[in-house]
């Protein structure tokens, strides 16, 4: 079963393990035998293809130019935006793809400069309210850019009564990090993400709008609640401080909490939790480094701001962010789904309240810039590449007459290989070896319910449930049996290990 499922979705099924040699050898011979990489270590990418299961990837458009973002107006219908500037309408059903008209013209030249983000008022089926980010010039020179932020109602696929709500001023001339995220959040206010705009000191100061996070009611003005309101020295509009270049923003209705994705200099991507007021501490506090190599700010830790809830180290470019919530893979339900460009996959975050329990790449196959990444009603993903594609990631109902029972013969030692050996095996993140005894004797002496406990629960670094986030607590436990060996009614010899 493991087997045929690590296929589905994988790019390393020609190098399967050996699993079914009767192996005789001992670890530590196989080891000193290899004389080149073992194929198989049960490295964390090909956990992702477990936690897939029956899953299919599909492709519904290619050929878009250059997609940004994309925001779904009702179950069958979604908006995507083109940084050159087209906004496109595209019916699931009919799989059709209609260009909306009246769109403003919006600056191309450099690097980063387009249309952004899109995103739909949570009343659009009355209103009809489109809202979109783009990079304005300076009408004057044409050479200076900034953020700006419209909103414009969608009739007949045209843009009527545009208006705008932002300008994030001044105009500068970096053609880069200009956030434009967009994200509703509760009583229809909207949160925007600003870039830092290549000057990281701004987003300490503020009386600017770099570096920040915004937030704004659907028609442009400031909500009284806003944090700094009543404060002087910092702009009403602002609802966090110190971010650097934040590509991705995501309120969670569940659970009220506002996320962010933001580019780091090199090294140091971050996800943050942004909680109203706080200080993310870009540029004072980053985990990375500038990329003239040279280190930036303070160090990484200072009371009164902010740490995030996970970085990247090395950079992956994380850009779009969301918060997975559907009936398709409930394995995920309240974890973060991220997406890199320079990673080239999406990196799934098991969240556990707001802790980050284990991050992995899944979907390299898709081997594009992720541009944005939403979940549909059905809780199926669409997956937006920068090279112009449109995936949507899904799991077919059971067939009609399948019993749906689990499958027929659990093989523990295919998932001890397939998921706990990339730890367990190498004694990475100083997992103990099962075959080195002495690591190996102390969890034996145990009782089992304990161990039991700490596997589905998680101890130390082992993450819970062993990454393992589809199976039962059943299969966990007769896994752990596999790897201490049958239970024994005294301590005499001690169990043989698993070989593999
Ligand atoms: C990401 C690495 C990682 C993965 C994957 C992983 N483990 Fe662990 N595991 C650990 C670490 C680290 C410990 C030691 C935790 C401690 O005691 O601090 C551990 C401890 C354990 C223990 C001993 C617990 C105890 O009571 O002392 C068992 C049993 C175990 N893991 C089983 C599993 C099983 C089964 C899987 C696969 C379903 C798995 N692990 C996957 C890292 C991992």
């Amino acid at each position: 079963m493991l087997l045929r499922l690590t296929c589905l979705l994988l790019w390393s099924c020609l190098a399967m393990p050996g699993h079914a040699q009767a192996n005789e050898q001992t670890e530590r011979e196989r080891l000193n035998a290899a004389v080149q990489p073992i194929p198989y270590q049960g490295e964390l990418p090909t956990m992702a293809a477990v936690n897939l299961r029956d899953a299919r990837l599909e492709r519904l458009l290619d050929g878009l130019t250059y997609p940004w973002g994309m925001a779904f107006i009702d179950d069958d219908q979604l908006l995507i935006t083109e940084i050159g500037g087209r906004l496109l309408r595209y019916e699931l059903a009919a799989r059709k793809l209609t260009p909306i008209g009246k769109v403003p013209e919006v600056v191309t030249a450099h690097d980063q400069t387009g249309l952004l983000d899109v995103a739909v008022h949570p009343g659009f089926a009355s209103n009809r309210w489109v809202y979109f980010s783009y990079v304005a010039a300076d009408p004057e020179s044409g050479r200076y850019y900034l953020t700006a932020v419209d909103r414009a109602r969608l009739v007949d696929d045209e843009l009527v009564d545009r208006e705008r709500l932002l300008t994030a001023e001044p105009y500068s001339w970096s053609p880069s990090n200009f956030g434009g995220a967009l994200a509703f959040g509760p009583d229809n206010t909207l949160f925007i993400s600003i870039g830092d705009r290549s000057e990281a000191d701004f987003a300490q100061d503020g009386g600017r709008l770099e570096g920040k996070i915004l937030r704004l009611k659907d028609d442009g003005s400031v909500p009284e609640d806003n944090p700094f309101v009543g404060d002087d020295e910092i702009d009403d509009r602002i609802y966090a401080l110190g971010v650097r270049n934040p590509q991705g923003l995501f309120h969670d209705a569940v659970t009220g909490r506002l996320f962010e994705a933001e580019h780091g200099p090199m090294g140091g991507d971050e996800i943050n939790l942004i909680r109203a007021g706080r200080n993310y501490g870009w540029p004072e506090l980053t985990y990375g480094l500038n990329y003239t190599g040279e280190k930036i700010g303070h160090g990484t830790h200072r009371t009164g701001m902010e740490q995030p809830l996970f970085y990247y180290l090395p950079s992956e470019a994380i850009s779009p962010l969301v918060v997975y919530r559907g009936s398709m893979f409930p394995e995920w339900e309240g974890d973060l789904l991220a997406g890199a460009l320079k990673g080239r996959h999406v990196s799934h975050l098991d969240l556990d309240g707001t802790v980050v329990r284990s991050e992995y790449p899944l979907l390299r196959e898709i081997d594009g810039r992720i541009r944005d990444i939403q979940v549909a009603s059905d809780g199926s993903v669409f997956i937006l590449s920068q090279s112009g594609e449109l995936y949507r990631l899904l799991r077919e109902a059971k067939t009609p007459g399948a019993t749906g029972t689990e499958p027929a013969a659990f093989d523990a030692s295919l998932l001890y290989q397939f998921v706990c050996a990339g730890c367990h095996d190498s004694g990475a993140y100083r997992a103990p070896r099962p075959s080195v005894p002495a690591e190996w004797a102390p969890i034996q002496a145990k009782s089992r319910d304990l161990v039991y406990r700490q596997v589905i629960e998680g101890v130390g670094a082992m993450p819970k449930r062993g990454l393992c986030n589809i199976c039962s607590d059943e299969q966990l436990r007769l896994t752990t049996d596999f790897m201490l060996g049958p239970q024994s009614k005294s301590e005499e010899t001690p169990q043989e290990t698993p070989q593999q």
